[in-house]
């Protein structure tokens, strides 16, 4: 389904002051079962997955599963599964892809080069998400405003061009504070590895603990400038 930038507009002027969860709702009741959403269980995803459950119980939820994250992460999609009783679908990336890439450029050839990283998230992330939107008219995404430089001009809802479909952002405006804040009062379970100075958690070799004073997303491919520094999932078409 095709959204012209008017109905966009429009949508966002609708939803301008909506709660988080309205936001959610609202795409529930009008898309039924076309929208999804994906998590990187991410704390953002994290108050995101509880809202989508506490509304419908058997949302579908997707994580891209690139072969490279921290054991906690896997631990914390058992826990979420536990917790919610829910399954989330765990997508992995075409195996002939990776096994190709890998003997040509070696196991962390993401180190070598700029077009290395991205031609590593591109097999582990871009493909793999297309396959998992396939069919959907719209996904939802746990972006925030303030996560960085190059997500400063981000809406509630915004036309996909990568993947052709409406990405909705519920949190787009909250900030870490607020976030935290709905973690901790609803007692939503959470990666451990925020308590050891990982605010942003990717790729185990792509992410390393931040510094005090640090910004939040200084520890995502912490050799590449700020303004380089997306996967491709949300880089602008
Ligand atoms: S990234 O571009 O740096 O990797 P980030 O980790 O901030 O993205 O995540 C932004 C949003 O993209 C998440 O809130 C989530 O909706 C989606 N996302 C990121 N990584 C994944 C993943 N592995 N699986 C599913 N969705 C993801
Ligand atoms: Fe590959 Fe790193 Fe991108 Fe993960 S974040 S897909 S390991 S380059």
């Amino acid at each position: 389904m095709m959204f012209e930038k008017e109905e966009i507009a429009s949508l966002n002027l609708k939803l301008k002051g909506s709660d988080a969860s309205e936001i959610c709702k609202f795409f529930i009741e009008n898309l039924n079962d076309k929208i999804t959403f994906g998590s990187s269980l991410g704390i953002e995803d994290q108050v995101i997955t509880h809202i989508l459950l506490n509304l419908k119980p058997d949302f579908h939820i997707f994580t891209l599963d690139t072969g490279r994250l921290f054991p906690e992460t896997y631990e914390l999609i058992d826990r979420t599964n536990n917790k919610y009783k829910t399954k989330i679908d765990v997508i992995f990336p075409d195996y002939h892809e990776v096994e190709d890439f890998v003997k040509l450029n070696g196991i962390n050839s993401f180190y070598k080069s700029i077009d290395m990283r991205k031609q590593c998230c591109h097999i582990r992330k871009l493909n793999p998400l297309k396959r998992a939107l396939d069919g959907y008219d719209a996904w939802f995404t746990g972006l925030r405003r303030l996560q960085a430089i190059t997500r400063g001009e981000m809406q509630i809802v915004e036309w996909d061009s990568n993947s052709n479909l409406l990405k909705i952002n519920p949190l787009i405006d909250w900030s870490e504070n607020d976030v935290w804040k709905y973690i901790n009062d609803n007692k939503i379970p959470y990666n451990t590895l925020h308590d050891k100075s990982y605010p942003s958690i990717g790729c185990q070799p792509c992410t390393r603990a931040i510094q005090k004073g640090e910004d939040i997303r200084a520890g995502r491919w912490w050799w590449e400038n700020p303004d380089t520094k997306e996967c491709g999932l949300h880089a602008k078409g």
